[in-house]
């Protein structure tokens, strides 16, 4: 595309969630352009990468559940034709998951969750405390029982942003370094973007996709404000050892003493360990606290964690709706449509995403499994006026 000519599609976020848009959009045919300072940046630089839709089953959240499994059984196709597209490795691994237990109330907790993945038709497998360390050597020998999820893999969030950063060039798609400002809006329809630097970008549709920014930028009417908050999730990075091999060969998580903590080692030999949940605004800061928590957890369940060299303490804000959904496809405003809210699943929703907003870019039809995503469902007005 042309970087003078008016895009039909503006992408506001130039995170995964915004680049697969864009990427799915100018694969249509559409002129897209996406408006980032740092494009591949965000909340997929500190994610862990997990595809966990099975082990992060939430009560309340069925319908989410088949959004997310819809997305999980797009993965390798989606993986495979963005390797293809960019000559880049994603990280993808289907090596599982192991959810375990270290006391009696985690067992408990772990019941309960694997009752509701049988109800919910899932499959996942009750092994003692043996046989979890039989399959995972490095667990502490206090843990009383697992649940095995096969299907529950990842992917690195780095390597998919670049990879999608790529596509994107290849494809077509402009990009604009730069932050938004003020969403344009002229007679009832949103219509482009002024950046932080005064220039005016014009689009046929914009699609708000920032992230927990979203709910932040000016001239959106309040009544399709996109209702997201930050969410903030500290995450480290160590280094595993070429020798045992594997140090671990699935991801291994558990709630301990309520809160979530995950070991998810990487091919390359990095193990990541995540993540704390804090509603502390848009602060990135990592705290001695939280390093010093994720540490303690992790090492109740891998003791072997503390010989490792720590290489990364990075803080990253989920985008949170309030209830946990995305917002997929468009607003009460002509032209505005937003794709965020991913909260815990940004990174397994990337496929699904991008397709769902593909398809209402270009045929304005929010297909079928995106029904009950659609923004509208927060929306608290009849739009009436705009603001000035
Ligand atoms: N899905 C993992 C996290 O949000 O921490």
């Amino acid at each position: 595309m042309s970087p003078t000519r008016t895009p039909d599609v503006l992408v506001v976020g130039g995170g995964i969630i915004g680049l697969v848009t864009a990427w799915r959009a100018a694969q249509r045919g559409l002129a897209t352009a996406v408006l980032d300072p740092e494009p591949g940046g965000g909340a997929a630089q500190v994610a862990a990468g997990m595809l966990a839709a099975v082990t992060e089953l939430h009560h309340g959240e069925q319908t989410l559940l088949g959004l997310n499994l819809e997305s999980a059984r797009r993965y390798p196709d989606f993986a495979a034709e963005l390797t293809d597209a960019t000559g880049r490795g994603l990280g993808y691994r289907r090596s599982g998951t192991l959810a375990v237990a270290l006391d009696a109330d985690d067992r408990a907790h772990l019941r309960e969750l694997h009752a509701l993945q049988q109800r919910s038709g899932l499959d996942a497998q009750w092994l003692s405390g043996r046989e979890c360390r039989r399959l995972e050597p490095m667990l502490a020998p206090g843990v009383r029982g697992g649940l095995r999820v096969d299907g529950d893999h990842q992917v690195d969030p780095r390597r998919l942003a670049a990879a999608l950063v790529a596509a994107c060039d290849r494809a077509g798609v402009v990009f604009h370094r730069a932050w938004a400002e003020r969403l344009t809006v002229v007679r009832d329809r949103a219509t482009g973007v002024v950046t932080t630097d005064g220039t005016g970008l014009e689009a046929g549709q914009v699609v708000l996709a920032a992230g927990s920014l979203s709910g932040r930028l000016a001239g959106v009417p309040e009544a399709v404000l996109p209702p997201v908050r930050p969410v903030k999730g500290q995450v480290l990075r160590l280094t595993m050892p070429a020798r045992p091999t594997p140090f671990l060969s699935r991801t291994v998580r558990a709630v301990v003493r309520g809160s979530h903590v995950y070991l998810v080692p990487r091919e390359n030999g990095e193990l990541v360990v995540g993540a704390t949940s804090e509603e502390t605004g848009w602060d990135t800061t990592v705290t001695a606290g939280g390093v010093y928590e994720l540490l303690r957890d992790a090492h109740e369940l891998v003791p072997g964690i503390t010989e490792l060299p720590l290489t990364e303490t990075r803080a990253g804000l989920r985008p949170a709706s309030p209830d946990n959904a995305p917002l997929l496809g468009p607003t009460g405003l002509a032209g505005l449509l937003l794709a965020t809210g991913h909260h815990r699943n940004g990174v397994l929703l990337t496929p699904v995403t991008g397709d769902v907003m593909a398809q209402v870019l270009a045929t304005g039809e929010l297909p079928e499994e995106a029904r009950p995503f659609t923004p509208q469902r927060f929306s608290t007005a009849v739009l009436t006026e705009q603001p000035a």
